[in-house]
C-alpha cells in the first residue's frame, strides 16, 4: 500500500517558485500599500526590524521604501535574488540563513516580522525561541499566518481531497489561537492589528492550474501524476458546481496581523 503524500521535511526553501511566487502570491497595489501604512508605525519605533523567510520582499520592500530599516533573511538564493532585483538600487541587507539558527547577536533587533512562514517550518518554537533572543524586550513580533479565502479555499481543499494529502504544511498551521498560547507562555501579549482587505481577480481555471503546476508549497508533497489526476478531477468538479471556470472572479480576503509586545 501506497502512503498518502504528506510534508515530512525539514527545511522549505521556495528555489523552485522564485520566478513566480509573485504571480501567485502578490498583493494588489491597495492592499500592499495598506500593509505597509499598517506596520510602519510599530517598526519605525522598534528599529532595525529582522524579517525572517522574506522571500521577494513582498512585504520587506515597501517597509524600506517607506524608511524602516530592515535585514531581510531567507533559506532561498533565488528568492532573495527576485527581491534584490526589485529593489531597484535600494541597500537592503539581506542574510542567507536559517529561522532556527539565526546569526545574530542577543538583542540586535527592535523588532521581528514573520509572513506566511511558521506553517514552513518543523521547528516553528525554535524559530521563535531565535526571534526572542534577537529582538529587544520593549520590542515587537508582527506575524501574518496564512488566511483561507472560501472559494478559492473550497477549490483547493478539494484538491487535496482528490490527491489524498493528509498533512499539508510541516510547520504551524494557520492555527493564530495556538501561536498566541505560545506567545503567551513566553510573556508576550497578542494584539490584533486592524485588518486588511484585499481584492484580486482571478479564474477558477488559472488558480486550478497553478496548483497542477506546483506553485504553492503544499503541493511540492503531492507526485506529479497524482497532482494531474487531481486537476483534472477538480476541473470536471468546479465545472458542475461553480460555473464556467474560465469567468473571471473577484476574490476578497482579509489580511489578518498579530502584534507580540514583547516584555
Ligand atoms: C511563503 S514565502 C513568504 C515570503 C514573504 N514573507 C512573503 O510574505 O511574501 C516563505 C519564505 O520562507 C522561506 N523559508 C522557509 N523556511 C525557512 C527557514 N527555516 N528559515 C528561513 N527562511 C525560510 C522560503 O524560502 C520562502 O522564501
Amino acid at each position: 500500500m501506497t502512503e498518502p503524500p504528506r510534508a515530512s521535511v525539514e527545511r522549505v526553501a521556495f528555489d523552485r517558485v522564485a520566478d513566480r511566487y509573485d504571480e501567485t502570491r502578490g498583493l494588489s497595489p491597495e492592499a500592499e500599500r495598506a500593509v505597509a501604512e499598517l506596520l510602519e508605525p510599530e517598526l519605525a519605533v522598534r528599529k532595525p526590524c529582522l524579517e525572517i523567510g522574506v522571500g521577494t520582499g513582498r512585504i520587506a520592500l515597501p517597509l524600506a521604501r517607506a524608511g524602516v530599516p530592515i535585514v531581510g533573511m531567507d533559506l532561498s538564493v533565488p528568492m532573495l535574488a527576485r527581491l534584490r532585483g526589485k529593489a531597484g538600487g535600494r541597500r537592503i541587507p539581506l542574510v542567507l540563513g536559517d529561522a532556527t539558527a539565526l546569526p545574530f547577536a542577543e538583542a540586535a533587533f527592535g523588532s521581528g516580522l514573520v509572513a506566511h512562514v511558521l506553517h514552513l517550518i518543523p521547528d516553528w518554537r525554535g524559530a521563535l525561541t531565535e526571534l526572542l533572543r534577537v529582538v529587544r524586550p520593549g520590542g515587537v513580533l508582527l506575524v501574518l499566518q496564512g488566511g483561507r479565502t472560501s472559494l478559492l479555499g473550497d477549490v483547493e481543499d478539494r484538491f487535496r481531497q482528490e490527491a489524498a494529502l493528509e498533512d499539508a504544511f510541516p510547520g504551524l498551521d494557520h492555527d493564530v489561537a495556538l501561536l498566541d498560547r505560545e506567545m503567551a507562555s513566553r510573556g508576550a501579549a497578542a494584539r490584533s492589528l486592524p485588518t486588511v482587505i484585499e481584492r484580486r481577480t482571478v479564474s477558477l481555471s488559472w488558480f486550478i492550474d497553478q496548483m497542477e503546476q506546483a506553485a504553492y508549497s503544499w503541493t511540492w508533497w503531492i507526485d506529479e501524476p497524482t497532482r494531474h489526476r487531481a486537476a483534472s478531477a477538480v476541473r470536471r468538479w468546479a465545472a458542475a458546481t461553480l460555473g464556467d471556470l474560465d469567468d473571471q472572479r473577484e476574490i476578497k480576503s482579509t489580511i489578518d496581523w498579530r502584534a507580540y509586545d514583547l516584555e
